[in-house]
């Protein structure tokens, strides 16, 4: 009996010292097996046991079985040590690394770069640059402009109202005869800003941007108009861009004109943005109507005038090729940061 309470001892006195010795997890579960692994001194001791007289048993068996736990216990000590170290050593914030820049600087949005880039053109070519209001009188907006109380382009669903007499102005034209108003020819300004049209999908959203010009002078012809607007395309699209215009109409303007230039994405050859035309829409255009010079007493047997009123969006999506017009003003950062 005395032998084997020494033993006994002698195994806990060495286990506690493996486990203190032990550097890592792995040294800690070889001193584990080795003491209360199936083959381990402690495991081999208990099996002794049930051959001992029986007096001693409950004895030994207890001292055994106290031995056991404290190894037991002291190991899951040790153990929780290293995954705490472990933790914080994941956790270690690195200071030598360098920093993580913030975003340096905030930048224009898109549509403002590519206003901006638009006016810059006419600018250079000697327009000067006015502005409006967007909460626009119904008489700029479209009386005054030749569009009739009864004109499709008041619809109700896709004017904007403030009240009867106020709207939220649908196109940059309605800047034309206020100017008109103000000043005698020559005349020879854009206008850039918001509009908006009860609209949305892929390709319209209820605010956008457009640019309008007006050139208004004695002797302006539409040669003058076909020149400055396959002049501006060409430094907006590269001197390569083909251009096109298609009679149409509009009320302020006769004759009127629709311009398209060769598909930017398919160069011509037909694709899903022209609809496989090999053309793109991309602005109205036209000769100021003898209507909406008379509302201005400008004599329209002296003077002509050439007009024309684009969408910002419509060029900044063939610019950058982007299908999707709400992209702009979701304001996504990861796509703001591309431009
Ligand atoms: N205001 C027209 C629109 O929003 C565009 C336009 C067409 C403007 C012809 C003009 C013009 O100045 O002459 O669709």
């Amino acid at each position: 009996m005395e032998e084997i309470l020494k033993e006994l001892e002698r195994i806990e006195r060495e286990a506690l010292k493996d486990i203190e010795r032990a550097g890592d997890e792995r040294a800690l579960e070889e001193v584990k097996v080795r003491y209360l692994g199936r083959k381990g001194r402690v495991t081999a001791c208990l099996r002794q046991i049930g051959q001992l007289p029986k007096d001693i048993r409950a004895k030994v068996g207890k001292r055994a079985n106290e031995a056991k736990e404290r190894i037991q216990g002291e190991i899951f000590k040790k153990s929780k040590k290293f995954s705490e170290r472990a933790a914080i050593k994941k956790e270690r914030i690195d200071i030598t690394l360098p920093g993580r820049r913030p975003y340096p600087y905030g930048t224009l949005h898109p549509i403002t770069q590519c206003l901006k880039e638009i006016c810059d053109i006419f600018l250079r070519m000697g327009f000067g640059l006015v502005e409006g209001p967007d909460v626009e009188l119904d008489y700029y907006n479209f009386e005054a402009l030749n569009i009739p109380p009864d004109h499709p382009a008041r619809d109700m669903q896709d004017t904007f109202y403030v009240s009867e007499k106020v709207v939220l102005r649908t196109h940059t034209s309605s800047i034309q005869v206020r100017v008109m108003e103000r000043l005698r020819p020559p005349i020879k300004v854009i206008s850039a800003g918001a509009v908006y049209r009860c609209d949305a999908d892929i390709s319209h959203t209820p605010m956008f941007h457009q640019v309008e010009g007006l050139l208004v002078e004695r002797g302006i012809s539409f040669a003058h108009l076909k020149g400055i607007l396959t002049f501006f395309m060409q430094q907006m699209f590269g001197s390569d861009v083909k251009v096109r215009f298609r009679p149409s109409y509009f009320p302020f303007t006769e004759p009127s004109a629709e311009m398209d230039i060769m598909c930017v994405i398919c160069k011509g050859r037909g694709c899903r943005i022209c609809g496989h035309t090999g053309w793109l829409e991309i602005l109205g255009c036209g000769m100021v109507h003898p209507e909406v010079f008379k509302r201005v007493n400008y004599d329209p047997e002296v003077y002509t005038g050439l007009a024309f009123g684009m969408g910002v969006e419509r060029i900044a999506m063939l610019k950058y090729g982007i299908d999707d017009i709400r992209l702009f003003f979701e304001n996504h950062l990861r796509f703001l940061r591309q431009f």
